[in-house]
């Protein structure tokens, strides 16, 4: 006979509970087999591969989970889109400068990132952003067309000003762009002791603010950048120089992550101002560079959240490029090449970090007696009473009760009147009480405001096998969130409600804000474990900032990494890192391997004389200290 199941839970269903298609920008989605798929236009085409097939194909080849997958179509396509939609802008609104974004090596310094960024860069100018010596040794390295900028903001002593300046000889269009006064005194003598020209930007704080996290990088009291008054200085100092013609660049940067379009217009408003006056000085400009800030839409929600952006990538060139003309055109000045250093944008959505769950704790009574015995406690009597009692008229004073009675318990335990028997009794009724309680809040129209909190300290933990502070540093240090969501099972409805652990001992080391297209939410649908089989989690976006700001947070080194490319028939690996052993994250703190090695076996010497173990355990253990060294530093299966 056949069974009518109603309402049964589809793949579809999962998307827009963990709102893929909102945040997953067209490259992630679930399919109907109930995996997260991974998308790409190949030509014409687009392919489509499963995020578990990946994880399973990298498991064959015996790379272990976490693993952080990066896919180079993503990035290739971000920066085209990118390019694409300014040179769409530009041609639209017959704009008579060019566009030539910037890559700010900090948001991803990894070597096989910067080399498809430039690889798929070169077509479009796309050039880099430096902020220090070894990033324009990244720069310098990797950009082989005169027609790319490298752009460099930070502190530059004379051998970064040096190797600028060769590398200006040679045909680079690299520009020294002064944050703070101090830096032209340095420049113009390197200039003239090496007898090159340099091309000068200036960083100039605008008064214009942001919404956002970062909306301190904005601002009079921002870090970086020179008020009006030492921009005025600036230019006079060029001017007694004769120099005023090596200044050619505006820049500024009000700070990543902007979610509001009329925050970004706003800059854009003041910074032209500023860049016709510096015509009007008789500088020669040419460029203008807008920072960063285009924003990631994290939760999908396309609004101004701090975690979202209510505009798209169309609407930013286009209103950039509006304001240029606005401001511009009424003083007949030319309009200059945009510069953009956009980080995030380009390469968050590249890399998902996939982990495996190691276990789960619920809060759910393990044990409740039909009967409870006569001798026992009144109390825990009482809190039996309330078991099967409440309902949506006395939903409260149920709650109030419940935690009444067993707050007295507690209190009684600690003075010796209740044993440990009793209390774990009382706990697993009071476990009940509460899973009773939520239940019906969760099914009655009304609310109850305790009652929501109770859903959340009720809410499981899944324990899962990465660290926090090493992959996702930034959901510790600012609150960041990431979309999180099962890459499988997708097609099953997710009964549990969870927060997320890492494997690090530390109380800090857990998620527990989650992305949701109305608000954060405190926890995440999950589905029970099965015996014998891996449940993987991935945490989506993570391509920008969260590699090289990741530390060593008892000592858990980073992840493997592969990365990907999708073909028209599913996808091949085109590089593979593997991740810190035991023995690399010892030597970051100073230890030597062989050292530890040498005094392990010292010790265990020590045990076969005072024969606590044979030579032959010692044998034993000696390997088993020499694979440790090798070992990936989390759980291994
Ligand atoms: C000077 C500068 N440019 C560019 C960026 C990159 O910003 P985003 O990642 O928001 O594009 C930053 C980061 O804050 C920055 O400080």
């Amino acid at each position: 006979m056949n069974k009518i199941v109603r309402h049964a839970w589809t793949a579809g269903h999962s998307a827009e509970l963990y709102g893929v298609n909102e945040w997953g920008a067209d490259f992630f989605s679930v399919s109907d087999q109930g995996d997260v798929t991974v998308q790409a236009n190949i030509g014409a085409n687009t392919t489509s591969s499963s995020l578990l097939e990946i994880v399973e194909e990298v498991r064959q080849r015996g790379i272990d989970s976490p693993v952080l997958v990066r896919f180079d179509n993503i990035l290739a396509e971000q920066i085209s889109r990118l390019n694409n939609a300014f040179a769409r802008a530009i041609e639209e609104n017959d704009y008579r400068g060019k566009y030539r974004g910037v890559f700010p090596i900090k948001v991803n310094q990894q070597c096989h990132v910067i080399e498809e960024i430039t690889r798929v860069g070169a077509q479009f100018g796309h050039g880099l952003e430096a902020g220090s010596k070894p990033e324009l040794i990244i720069a310098l390295a990797h950009l082989n067309t005169r027609d790319a900028h490298i752009v460099c903001n930070g502190y530059k002593d004379e051998e970064f000003i040096d190797l600028g300046l060769h590398a200006c000889k040679m045909g680079y269009r690299v520009i020294f762009v002064i944050e703070t006064p101090s830096e032209l005194p340095i420049i113009l003598e390197r200039s003239r002791e090496l007898d090159i020209k340099p091309i000068i930007g200036v960083r100039v704080k605008l008064a214009s603010m942001v919404g956002g996290h970062w909306n301190a990088t904005s601002g009079d009291r921002s870090i970086f950048g020179l008020s009006i008054a030492q921009l005025i200085s600036v230019v006079d100092k060029l001017r007694a120089e004769s120099m005023l013609d090596c200044l050619q660049l505006l820049h500024y940067h009000l700070g990543s992550q902007i979610p509001n379009i009329r925050d970004i217009r706003s800059g854009v408003v003041e910074a032209c101002q500023v860049y016709v006056d510096l015509v009007r000085e008789g500088a020669t400009m040419g460029l203008l560079d807008l920072g960063g800030g285009l924003a990631v839409d994290y939760d999908g929600s396309k609004t101004n959240f701090i975690h979202s952006r209510n505009y798209n990538l169309n609407e930013y060139c286009t209103d950039i490029v509006d304001v240029i003309m606005s401001t511009l055109d009424p003083q007949k000045i030319p309009h200059p090449t945009i510069i953009t250093e956009s980080g995030r944008a380009t390469v968050a959505y590249s890399s998902v970090l996939i982990f495996n769950v190691l276990d789960v704790a619920t809060f759910e009574p393990s044990h409740v007696p039909e009967k409870i015995e006569d001798d026992e406690h009144s109390l825990i009597h009482n809190l039996k009473d309330l078991v099967n009692a409440a309902n949506v008229r006395n939903l409260q004073e149920c709650y109030n009760d419940a935690l009444f009675y067993r707050d007295e318990i507690r209190e009684l335990f600690k003075r010796g009147q209740v044993n440990l028997r009793s209390r774990s009794l009382a706990e697993n009724l009071f476990l009940k009480i509460m899973q009773q309680i939520s239940q019906i809040a969760e099914d009655s129209p009304q609310k109850f405001e305790e009652v929501t909190q109770l859903r959340e300290q009720l809410s499981d933990i899944y324990y899962c096998n990465f660290s926090v502070f090493q992959s996702l540093p930034d959901v510790w240090a600012i609150n960041q969130i990431f979309p999180i969501m099962p890459i499988h099972r997708l097609n099953e409805k997710p009964q549990r409600q969870a927060i997320i652990a890492d494997i690090t001992c530390d109380c800090d080391g857990k998620i527990d804000r989650f992305t949701d297209i109305r608000n954060t939410r405190k926890m995440l649908p999950l589905h029970q474990l099965k015996d014998n089989e891996e449940y993987y989690i991935g945490a989506f976006l993570v391509g920008a900032y969260q590699e090289t700001l990741g530390d060593l947070h008892n000592l858990f080194g980073d992840t493997n990494v592969v990365s990907v490319n999708l073909t028209e028939g599913g996808f091949e690996f085109v590089h593979e890192i593997e991740g810190d052993s035991i023995s690399n994250v010892l030597s970051y703190v100073e230890y030597d391997p062989q050292t530890l090695q040498n005094r392990f076996r010292k010790i265990a010497e020590q045990a076969v004389r005072e024969k606590r173990i044979s030579a032959a355990d010692r044998l034993k253990v000696m390997n088993a200290f020499s694979a440790s060294l090798r070992g990936y530093t989390y759980y291994e299966r």
